[in-house]
């Protein structure tokens, strides 16, 4: 059965140890570059028609990998293994005992069936064959192949080695067991896939087509440059900029055409796309000026499209709503999701601008149902259900799931909505993708809070979630499938039960932002494992890891698991024989050995504040003596807010969002 998290379903086949990537031009070696970092045992052969794109291809793997190297992103025997077992040919027989194909040639529907034709006779009968088309629907290519149950389209985007997302095509003629299987590879191996219809240019290029074209038929009542200028509001670089980047003019003819033929002329691509070969126009951060009509005019036309086109993917159910967002966000470089441009806009002006872009281009569709339920889903948590027990995922791929009080809203929401219904047994708790339960919380919001009260207040309002957890009657089971860092720890401390994957850690790094743990860090765990205490003075005072099998030895940890299925199975079976056996945090004071002086020092040498250090101690020592529970939380928002008015606060904070090491040696 088909689940939201990917991981969550057992899949019927191992990682693939042979691919097989047809098309060594634009994209391909940028998959394959992605598939070699992610399983660097794999063998991978490219194959295509000419020497000179597959050299070319092979001299990309080097830099791709030299460049990681100088970037700190791999070491030098990891970069090594990604040119090893990496071949470029033009023999097709290197697919007979490959595990997948991937056909990444130009977008021309016969070449592509011929391909395939060729590759589902040399295969083996379990192989998977996906095409990388970003138009045309799986039915078309797959029409004529005896095996269609194992075909469909995986759609990448720019640049594929390092873009998270990729559209898994789910259509009439491919076994669900497929899906599921691209799904769970996908995930395991980084990317964030999402699942669309097979219908012309599926869910996200649906957006990026017609927002380009709109743009081209725009091109009488406005400049590109000024197209783009104003565009820059919404995303990070204009149409124009983008098409001249991808060579994406021809692109857009062929797609728009695509759509026209079998949707409607209203999607007829705009003539100016065949007769110019790059635009004039500017790239992000310049603009140029335009007349207040002009930008009264490109503006709403291009939320127009955005509305027209959102509306459409969700009322013929082309994609889901959080996945249109994230796609428009990670793939598209949307600087929001369109629904969350709609709810920013308010419902009278969505309502206005659907009515001015009716008036000029009649025909674009226009939303089906009332406004309101287009914002009704969670943007950030997936909800599944396995055995009436409803597992919970983090799901922000670009930050390892880090939390904000959106995420933890939602989390609270979830939970919320379904605690009251008799037949829910309880709830797991679990992070997206195979590294990370969550990083904590979302460091570029802190500097807002830098103040005393606000401070110790974000800490309280992020605390509900919490709160709301301890005082549950129905099991919530933490499923660490990776690292639990900072906020993701205090949410995992706060469950009733912590369950891990063997690969997993616990860590509060904030003491190397110059901060403290503000959701109970400092309390919590002393009141619910007071024997442990040496070990949680050393995470606290100086970023100790600890890993899911100490956890486990200290008694934190109730279970370690070999691999993400198995932690999955004894996490609900562990729902299952819980219900009223629920820990709560000791009320009362608790005697635990005390801190003993320390240097400055983190466990990776970093030097630390001496400042917050002594914060952090004397929160621990005050919360245990605290004589209630509740008492004790709040002198740990306290401390919180005291160690986030310090200068090594700013410090460290700055210095992790400037991406350099941070310097406490002058903040005391
Ligand atoms: N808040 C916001 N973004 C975060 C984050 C957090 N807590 N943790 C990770 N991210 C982001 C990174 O900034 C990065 O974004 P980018 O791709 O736009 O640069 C992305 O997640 C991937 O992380 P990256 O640092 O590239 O991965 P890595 O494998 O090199 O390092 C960590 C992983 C966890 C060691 C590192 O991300 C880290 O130190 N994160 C902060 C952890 C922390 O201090 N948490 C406690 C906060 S209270």
């Amino acid at each position: 059965m088909t689940h939201a998290n990917p991981l969550l379903v057992e899949p019927s086949r191992p990682l693939p140890a042979r691919i097989v990537i047809v098309g060594a031009g634009t994209i391909g070696p940028d998959i394959g570059y992605y598939l070699k970092a992610a399983i660097p045992d794999l063998t991978l052969h490219l194959v295509d028609v000419a020497q000179t794109p597959l050299d070319r291809a092979i001299q990309r793997f080097e830099t791709y990998a030299r460049k990681a190297v100088e970037r700190g992103k791999l070491n030098k025997t990891q970069a090594e293994k990604i040119t090893q077992r990496l071949y470029a040919t033009f023999d097709y027989s290197v697919a007979q005992d490959a595990d997948w194909a991937i056909e990444a040639a130009t977008e021309d529907l016969e070449l592509k069936r011929r391909i395939f034709a060729r590759l589902e006779t040399l295969m083996r009968p379990d192989a998977m064959l996906t095409s990388n088309t970003s138009s045309l629907p799986a039915e078309r290519i797959f029409a004529e192949l005896s095996s269609k149950h194992r075909a469909t389209v995986t759609h990448f985007f720019a640049p594929a080695w390092r873009n998270p997302i990729v559209e898994v095509i789910r259509w009439s003629g491919a076994d669900s067991r497929l899906i599921d299987d691209l799904n769970w590879i996908f995930c395991m191996t980084g990317k964030a896939p999402l699942v669309t219809a097979d219908v012309p240019c599926f869910m996200l290029d649906r957006i990026f087509d017609n927002w380009c074209n709109d743009a081209g038929l725009l091109l009488d009542r406005a400049s590109a440059a000024e197209i783009d200028t104003i565009a820059a509001e919404f995303v990070h670089a204009g149409p124009f900029f983008v098409l001249n980047l991808t060579n994406g003019n021809p692109i857009i003819v062929e797609t728009n055409a695509l759509q026209a033929d079998e949707e409607g002329e209203h999607y007829r691509p705009a003539a100016v796309f065949r007769s110019v070969e790059k635009w004039r126009t500017v790239g992000p951060g310049k603009g140029v000026e335009a007349t207040p009509e002009t930008r009264a005019l490109v503006r709403d036309r291009l939320l127009g499209i955005l509305v027209s086109q959102s509306a459409d993917i969700l009322d013929r159910n082309i994609g889901a709503a959080a996945d249109l967002e994230l796609g428009c966000r990670l793939a598209l470089a949307f600087k929001s999701g369109p629904l969350d441009l709609m709810r920013q806009l308010g419902d009278a002006e969505v309502h206005r601008i659907v009515e001015r872009t009716g008036r000029e281009r009649p025909g674009l569709p226009k939303p089906g149902r009332p406004l309101a339920h287009y914002q009704d889903f969670a943007r950030h948590v997936l909800v599944d259900e396995i055995d009436n027990i409803k597992v919970i995922t983090i799901r922000r791929p670009e930050a390892l799931n880090a939390l904000n009080d959106e995420v933890t809203d939602e989390l609270l929401a979830a939970i919320r909505r379904f605690e009251g219904d008799p037949a829910v047994r309880g709830f797991v708790l679990t992070g997206y993708g195979p590294r990370a339960f969550s990083a904590g919380a979302e460091i570029g919001r802190f500097p807002s809070v830098l103040g005393a009260e606000a401070a110790a207040q974000y800490s309280r309002d992020c605390a509900r979630l919490l709160a709301h957890i301890d005082a549950m009657d129905k099991p919530v089971i933490a499923a660490l499938n990776g690292m639990a860092l900072g906020g993701g720890l205090e949410v995992v401390l706060r469950c009733h039960s912590i369950l891990a994957v063997r690969g997993a850690y616990l860590q509060f790094p904030e003491i190397t932002l110059g901060i403290a743990p503000g959701l109970g860090g400092m309390v919590v765990p002393y009141r619910r494992w007071p024997k442990a205490a040496r070990a949680f003075h050393d995470m606290l005072r100086r970023a100790d890891r600890m890993s899911a099998t100490t956890a486990h030895e200290l008694g934190i940890v109730d279970e370690v698991a070999d691999d993400i299925p198995s932690l999955m199975r004894a996490a609900v079976a562990r729902v299952r024989g819980m219900s009223g056996h629920l820990v709560r945090p000791i009320d009362q004071p608790v005697p635990i050995e005390q801190p003993q002086p320390i240097k400055p020092i983190a466990a990776n040498g970093q030097r630390l504040s001496a400042k917050v250090l002594r914060i952090i101690e004397t929160a621990i020592c005050d919360a245990a003596a605290a004589p209630t529970f509740s008492a004790a939380l709040e002198i740990g928002y306290r401390a919180f807010a005291a160690s986030a008015c310090t200068a090594a606060a700013r410090e460290g904070i700055d210095a992790f969002l400037q991406r350099r090491p941070p310097d406490f040696s002058k903040t005391g």
